[in-house]
Formats: C-alpha cells, sequence, structure tokens
C-alpha cells in the first residue's frame, strides 16, 4: 500500500504538533485509513531552532514553495499562517502542482477562500481546513457531514479563546482590561498582532468560514459586523454582572430577509447560561439546522494537540480516499453573499 506523504510547512505550535500525531499514532493511523501517513519534508525559516521533535528523517526545504512542489509530496499541510506571501504562495504552488492540501490558516481562508477553493476544484484536489476554525473542535466536520441533511438556520458561538480569557479574567478578578491584555501578552496567549485576537479579526475570519459553509455563500469576511473587546471596561462587566449577565465576543451569522448578516460583537449573555458560562481560552459553537434542532460543540479552541488533532482529521480523510469540496459543496456554486448590514472596512 502507498503511503500518504505529507509536506509540512511550519514547525511552530502547530507543526510541531502534527509531527507528534504522525509520530505516535502510526500504526492507529494506518488502521483507520488503510495506509501509512508519513512526513517525507518540512519547511521552516530558522533550521537551527530546537523544536522538542525528532524531525531527523525529513528532508528539509527553507522556501516552502519548493516543498509544496516536491514530487514526493502528495499533502501540503500549511500550517505556517499570514494570509499574504509564503503561505499564499506555497497553497497555490501546491494546488498546480496537483498536491492536496490541508491548512489552519483561517486569515488565508477568509481572504482567499473562494480563489483557492476554484483552483483546487479545477485541479482535481482537495483544501480542507477544519483546524483554522474553533480549533480541536470539529465544527467543519460538524456542519458539511453530521448536518448535511439540515438546511442551517443559524450558527452562534466564542471563537477566540484569547478573548473569552481576558473577559473570564476580568470578570473572575475584578481586573481592569489592560491589566489582564498584558497578563494573557506574558502567557502567549495574543497572537503576533494582538488586534487579530481583541479586535475581533480573528474570530471574525472563522464567524465568515462557518457562514460559507452553512448557508452556501462566498466567503464574505469585508461584511462581517465587528467590533472587539478593547473597549470593555471592568465597569461593563460588573454593570452586566450586576443584572445578571456576562459580556462574550460572541459571533451570530444567519439568513434574514435582507441577506446574509454576520455579527461579532461583544455581547450581554444571561450569566448562568451555557455560553456565560464558558471559561477561559474554551470556544463553544452552537448550530442550528431545521431537522436538528440546536446542537452545541465546546472545546479547546487552541493550542498544540487540539489543533494538531484537527489538522489530522482532515488529513486522514485524504488518506480515506474522502473528497469533500472546501465549503461543503463546489466553490463554483457558492451563491453571493448579500450583506444585511452595510459591510465594515
Ligand atoms: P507559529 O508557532 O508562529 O509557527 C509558525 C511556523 O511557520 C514556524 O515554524 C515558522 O518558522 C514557520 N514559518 C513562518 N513563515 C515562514 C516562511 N516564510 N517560510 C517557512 N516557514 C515559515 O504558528 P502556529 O501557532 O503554529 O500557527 C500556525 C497556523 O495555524 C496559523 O495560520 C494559525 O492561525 C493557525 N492556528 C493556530 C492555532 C494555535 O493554537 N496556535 C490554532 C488554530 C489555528 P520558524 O519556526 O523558523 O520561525
Ligand atoms: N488566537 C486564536 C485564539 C488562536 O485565541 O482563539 C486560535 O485560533
Amino acid at each position: 500500500v502507498q503511503p500518504l506523504r505529507l509536506g509540512l510547512a511550519g514547525l511552530g505550535t502547530v507543526g510541531i504538533g502534527v509531527v507528534k500525531i504522525v509520530q505516535r499514532h502510526a500504526d492507529l493511523i494506518t488502521a483507520r485509513t488503510g495506509r501509512p501517513v508519513t512526513i517525507t519534508a518540512v519547511s521552516a525559516r530558522d533550521r537551527t531552532k530546537n523544536r522538542d521533535a525528532d524531525l531527523s528523517g525529513y528532508a528539509w526545504e527553507v522556501d516552502p514553495v519548493a516543498l509544496a512542489r516536491r514530487d514526493d509530496v502528495d499533502v501540503f499541510v500549511e500550517v505556517m499562517g499570514g494570509h499574504e506571501g509564503a503561505a499564499k504562495a506555497a497553497t497555490e504552488a501546491a494546488l498546480a502542482a496537483g498536491k492536496d492540501v490541508v491548512t489552519a490558516n483561517k486569515a488565508l481562508l477568509a481572504h482567499h477562500g473562494q480563489a483557492l477553493a476554484e483552483m483546487a476544484e479545477a485541479a482535481g484536489r482537495v483544501i480542507r481546513f477544519e483546524a483554522a476554525v474553533a480549533g480541536g473542535i470539529p465544527v467543519i466536520k460538524a456542519l458539511t457531514e453530521g448536518l448535511a441533511g439540515n438546511r442551517i438556520k443559524r450558527v452562534m458561538g466564542v471563537m477566540n479563546g484569547t478573548c473569552n480569557y481576558i473577559l473570564t479574567r476580568m470578570q473572575n478578578a475584578g481586573l481592569p482590561y489592560e491589566t489582564v491584555f498584558e497578563e494573557a501578552r506574558q502567557l502567549g496567549y495574543l497572537e503576533a498582532d494582538p488586534t487579530l485576537d481583541v479586535g475581533g479579526i480573528d474570530a471574525g475570519h472563522k464567524l465568515s468560514l462557518l457562514a460559507s459553509i452553512a448557508f452556501g455563500t462566498k466567503v464574505a469576511f469585508n461584511h462581517v459586523e465587528l467590533e472587539g473587546i478593547g473597549n470593555v471596561s471592568i465597569e461593563d462587566i460588573n454593570l452586566a454582572d450586576e443584572m445578571g449577565y456576562h459580556i462574550k465576543l460572541l459571533g451570530v451569522a444567519q439568513i434574514s430577509g435582507r441577506g446574509l448578516e454576520q455579527r461579532m460583537t461583544p455581547c450581554l449573555v444571561p450569566a448562568d447560561s451555557p455560553f456565560g458560562q464558558l471559561q477561559g481560552g474554551t470556544n463553544m459553537v452552537m448550530l442550528e439546522g431545521d431537522s436538528v434542532g440546536q446542537i452545541v460543540l465546546r472545546g479547546p479552541g487552541a493550542g498544540e494537540g487540539p489543533t494538531a488533532s484537527a489538522v489530522m482529521a482532515d488529513v486522514l480523510d485524504i488518506a480515506r480516499g474522502l473528497r469533500l469540496p472546501t465549503f461543503g459543496q463546489p466553490a463554483s456554486t457558492l451563491a453571493e453573499a448579500t450583506p444585511a448590514r452595510s459591510a465594515t472596512p
């Protein structure tokens, strides 16, 4: 049996998590897919860095585009990040070279998902991104597979663990935003550009991807009404608490008579509700289908193990020969998303 050969671009938090699962669960993966999954080559910027994993058996490419084009790579796994530059160029190169792609990169998909999905389909390839939304929670599989027989009415969720950490810490410890923001920075929770987290942009990327799958519309990140948590004060939190509410950065996507509504904003939620009780870096997504009603998925939205777990779910699908289209239906059949509200820049 031919192994499925991965080219792994990115050896940071997620990439090393992928290495560890491939090595630790080799037998399990073969049993589940009927073929071994191996890593043949890897890429990162600094070859001298100690990465807490055995990479000795893998070829090294400094240039991820060269990695994407290697003959001994079947699936290009992009876990570098960034929506322009190397991640985009290498993903395009991989598809052009006839490789399938698995990525954890929500920014890339939110900005270029339609074009990449069309490119993949034209090449007879797939590009999958389970890890890009809500980390370890298999929310994309839930939408594209488990709920495939439903018309989705609403998607709602807390999708940025860092913001949820900051808000719950302010709530529980009575600390001001600036103090907890600094704490989050020291704990390494914040993205290199923290506005991606606290500005709601990262969560908005994720919501736009879920909305596309849920409603069969082209990804419309530019139409997400976005407000981050930077203006939430400890006074707001205390006042909400007195009224029996907690403040959460909550995303909602639904189709109304006016079009597709997508909002990612700080919201008051009843303190004793499941969303109100959500602590720390945990994510939670509610999916509402016309037949199933409401289901709730809750779990770790980030981190080495959870995110690599989701990357590997896509890799195993490909190893099994399951070739679902990127957004749950062919990219060419996705409708234009008519925004229900005025677009935000
Ligand atoms: P990270 O720890 O910063 O690692 C990024 C890796 O990519 C590093 O190994 C870096 O190389 C490599 N890299 C960056 N630019 C490169 C380039 N031009 N050429 C070659 N290698 C390059 O990032 P991460 O946290 O693993 O995140 C990776 C992706 O997963 C991102 O898209 C992120 O949004 C997504 N994601 C992350 C999480 C999470 O919990 N961390 C959760 C969900 C999704 P060096 O090590 O040499 O610098
Ligand atoms: N910065 C993101 C978060 C990482 O805090 O949820 C996972 O996507």
